[in-house]
C-alpha cells in the first residue's frame, strides 16, 4: 500500500517539502507520497484527527501549529521537550511521536563546513519559533555566549532567558546600533528579507572573520546574504537549513539514509 506522508500549515500552497520529498521517494523508488494540507489556525485538532483516520504514516509541521501540535502528540522527542515544538510526527504503530530537525538541520550545514561553535559567540537575530531551535542548537554545541536581537523587548527577553535556562551565557539587545565586530556567528530568524527587504542589521562591520547564516531560504540571496559575501564573510544559506530539516525527517521516517543530492537538485530547481 502506498503511504502517505504530509506538509501543515496555514499558508502552505508554496511549500517545498513536497517537491524535497517526492524528488527522494522518486530516487529511491519508494511507494510512498508527499502532499500539502491546509489546516487554519484554530483547526489543529480536527485536521489531527482527520490524518489519524486516513493513517497517515508521517508528516512535517509549519507555521503556526509548531508549538501547539505538541497537545496532540502520544509521545515527544528529547529535543522536541527542549525547544517545546516539533516539525516532524512520525506514526509509530499508531502513537504520534513528535521530533523536531530544525535543531539539527540549522547546524548541519555549519558542521559540514568544519566550523566549530564551542566557545564561540552568536548572535540571533528574532524571538520566534526558529530562533528557539537556533538557540537550543548553539547551546547544544557548547556556544560561550548568545546574544538575542530583535524588535519586542519582551520577546527577546524571554528567549534570552531560554537560553541562559539551557546553560548558556546570554543578553538581548535591540536591532539598532549593534556592534557586531564581538560575534563569530550571525544569524538571522527573523522574517525580514522574505520580501526582498534590507538586511535587519546594518552590515558595515560584517567582514571575513564572520560567519553570516539567513535562514531565508526564499529569495535564496537576501540582501544581508548578498551584503556579507560583498564583505567577504562565510555565508550559509537559508535553503541549507530546510535541506537539512528534511533529510533528518526523511531518515526517521524511512530508518534510511536520505538522498540529498536528489533532494538539493530539486530543491534548487525550484528556486
Ligand atoms: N530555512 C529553514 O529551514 C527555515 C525554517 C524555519 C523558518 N524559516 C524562516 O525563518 C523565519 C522565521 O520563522 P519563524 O518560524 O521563527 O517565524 P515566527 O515565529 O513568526 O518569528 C518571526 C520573527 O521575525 C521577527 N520579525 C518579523 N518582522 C520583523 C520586522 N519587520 N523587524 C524585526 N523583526 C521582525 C518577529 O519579531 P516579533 O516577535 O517582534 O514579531 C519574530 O521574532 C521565516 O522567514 C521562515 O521562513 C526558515
Amino acid at each position: 500500500m502506498v503511504k502517505t506522508y504530509a506538509v501543515i500549515g496555514d499558508p502552505i500552497e508554496h511549500s517545498l517539502s513536497p517537491s524535497i520529498h517526492n524528488a527522494a521517494f522518486k530516487e529511491l523508488n519508494l511507494d510512498c507520497t508527499y502532499i500539502a494540507y491546509r489546516i487554519p489556525k484554530g483547526q489543529l485538532k480536527e485536521g489531527v484527527e482527520s490524518l489519524r483516520d486516513i493513517k497517515i504514516s508521517g508528516f512535517n509541521v509549519t507555521i503556526p501549529h509548531k508549538i501547539e501540535i505538541i497537545e496532540y502528540l502520544d509521545e515527544l522527542s528529547s529535543e522536541c521537550k527542549v525547544i517545546g515544538a516539533a516539525n516532524t510526527i512520525s506514526n509509530e504503530d499508531g502513537k504520534f511521536v513528535g521530533y523536531n530537525t530544525d535543531m539539527d538541520g540549522f547546524l548541519e550545514p555549519i558542521k559540514k563546513r568544519n566550523i566549530g561553535i564551542s566557545g564561540q559567540t552568536a548572535l540571533v537575530l528574532g524571538s520566534g519559533g526558529a530562533a528557539r531551535a537556533i538557540v537550543a542548537g548553539f547551546a547544544k554545541e557548547g556556544a560561550k555566549k548568545i546574544t538575542i536581537a530583535g524588535r519586542t523587548l519582551s520577546k527577546v527577553q524571554e528567549m534570552s532567558k531560554f537560553a541562559s535556562s539551557l546553560g548558556v551565557d546570554s543578553e538581548h539587545t535591540t536591532l539598532n546600533n549593534l556592534d557586531v565586530s564581538k560575534f563569530k556567528f550571525i544569524i538571522n530568524a527573523t522574517s525580514v528579507g522574505l520580501k526582498n527587504e534590507p538586511s535587519p542589521i546594518s552590515t558595515n562591520a560584517i567582514n571575513s572573520e564572520h560567519v553570516v547564516y539567513d535562514i531565508i531560504y526564499m529569495p535564496m540571496n537576501t540582501d544581508l546574504i548578498q551584503q556579507s559575501r560583498k564583505n567577504a564573510a562565510t555565508v550559509i544559506y537559508g535553503y541549507e537549513m530546510l535541506l537539512g530539516q528534511a533529510v533528518l525527517a526523511f531518515q526517521i521516517w524511512h530508518k534510511i539514509k536520505a538522498p540529498y543530492e536528489a533532494m538539493k537538485k530539486v530543491l534548487l530547481g525550484g528556486f
